[in-house]
């Protein structure tokens, strides 16, 4: 195990409290526009999207806007998504295109974003440059099956940026996972709103008590730098496990038999995520193939060898994950500034979030499923706009009842009874170090101890 990724047993760090400003104030915006956004390394794509040679996606972030494109078979490139003419936006969404022609005056551009043609060239008497019509570059590079782009040229590269993280989530490897569903849509909160909401599970109680009937969703929390992370603590003796600490976890109830396969059931059809059909599957199988009298341990143990064997069956090999590694990982982190990723051993639960126009109270709010599929078997997909609103919505239940939580919040701090945010420093400590790190940058808003507040 990498030293760098701690063990779960952090001492509580002191309480904090931070102004919301960073959530409602438009001056905050405009400079997270010039401080934070330009500066950082931002989750673009995932490389599944940018297969052959001509496929691009456009990322847009605030007032900048992205084209990446597979300009050959071994490398992807990064430009602004400009035409260096008068300033047309050169593409849309994604697609596959062996140039980009600029539909307002004709001008054309490569995979990588040179100029191959201006219209009457010689109009400009010899005064356009190569460098004058090429558009610029923006540095990208891939860690974990996703492309990621940093606007600065000075940039720390991407594995330096992510580290521990990195190290951490290797062993999961994500980048044999591809897309099961992605949807999209727009909040009436910020961005650090939407995003905070799967940031903790100390919401469960008063989000989703519902879930409280399968299991214990007491948490630690830990900060890694820039990013964080967190897993399940166990309060319970009969609950400890090492992969309870993980979404591996006993259900409640003395049958584990049935408490676990009840959970899985429970957390696939309400959340569509977390789980796969083989654990599912595995687990409903379990009260067949064990006594009653198992153990949580016996249970859980017996449960993942079954569908990792099951998951073997069919192409999908589980990654060799050391026990204590899995034990630190938790179930999820935050990579800064706007992602939270929540994984096992064939999935993850990814959440994106970035604003939306100058609004502090809006933001685009993405939600992804991916997971490993045999080989070429992959479901096709592709984003789709889905507002919570839509009848029927196509966001699952679970994640609606956090959706209803993100305009109240987003209201309730703007409201002149509000006097900070005060996450639990146990278990909301992922809370904490986001806005820990964006006052280092932003040069404002900073957490201080709760116990020095007036
Ligand atoms: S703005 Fe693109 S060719 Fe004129
Ligand atoms: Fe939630």
């Amino acid at each position: 195990m990498n030293e760098s990724v701690k063990v779960t047993k952090q001492p509580v760090p002191e309480a904090q409290i931070f102004p919301v400003e960073a959530f409602i104030s438009p001056d905050y915006v405009k400079v997270e526009g010039e401080k934070l956004w330009p500066k950082v390394w931002q989750q673009a794509c995932r490389v599944e999207e940018l297969q052959h040679v001509g496929d691009y996606v456009v990322y847009d972030i605030l007032h900048d806007t992205v084209l990446i494109t597979r300009s050959d078979e071994n490398r992807i490139s990064a430009f602004y998504n400009v035409c260096q003419h008068r300033g047309r936006r050169l593409a849309d969404g994604c697609g596959r295109a062996m140039q980009f022609r600029c539909k307002y005056h004709a001008w054309a551009y490569n995979l990588t974003g040179e100029n191959i043609r201006v219209l009457d060239e010689a109009d400009w008497n010899g005064a356009l440059s190569k460098d004058r019509v090429d558009i610029p570059k923006i540095q990208v590079d891939t860690w974990g099956g996703w492309v990621w782009i940093n606007q600065d040229p000075d940039c720390v590269p991407l594995r330096q940026y992510l580290e521990p993280i990195a190290t951490m989530l290797d062993p999961f490897e994500p980048e044999k996972m591809r897309y099961r569903w992605r949807l999209r849509c727009v909040f009436d909160c910020n961005w650090k709103t939407a995003l905070e909401a799967f940031a903790e599970a100390y919401h469960v109680e008063g989000t989703h008590p519902q879930m409280l009937k399968y299991a214990e969703f007491y948490t630690w929390s830990t900060a890694d730098g820039l990013h964080s992370h967190k897993g399940f603590d166990e309060r319970k003796d009969h609950l400890r496990t090492l992969e309870s600490k993980t979404y591996f976890r006993p259900g409640k109830g003395e049958d584990q038999r049935k408490a676990i396969a009840e959970m899985q059931e429970h957390i696939l059809t309400t959340a569509n995520a977390s789980t796969t059909q083989t654990m599912v599957d595995a687990a409903k199988r379990l009260v067949d193939e064990l006594p009653e009298t198992a153990t949580a341990a016996e249970v859980t143990a017996h449960w993942l060898k079954s569908a990792k064997a099951d998951d073997a069956a069919r192409g999908v090999i589980w990654p060799e994950i050391d026990r204590d590694h899995l034990s630190a990982a938790g179930n999820s982190c935050v990579v800064f500034p706007n992602l939270a990723l929540a994984y096992g051993f064939t999935f993850m639960l990814c959440y994106r979030a970035r604003p939306y126009g100058d609004d502090p109270n809006k933001c685009v709010f993405e939600g992804y499923v991916i997971e490993r599929y045999p080989e070429g078997q992959e479901p096709k997909t592709e984003w789709i706009d889905a507002q919570p609103e839509d009848v029927p919505p196509l966001w699952p239940p679970v994640l609606m009842q956090d959706f209803a939580n993100m305009g109240e919040v987003q209201k309730g701090m703007r409201s002149r009874g509000f006097r900070g945010c005060i996450p639990n420093p146990k278990q909301e400590e992922t809370v904490t170090n986001l806005h820990r790190n964006l006052a280092d940058i932003m040069g404002t808003g900073a957490p201080t101890p709760l116990k020095d507040a007036e």
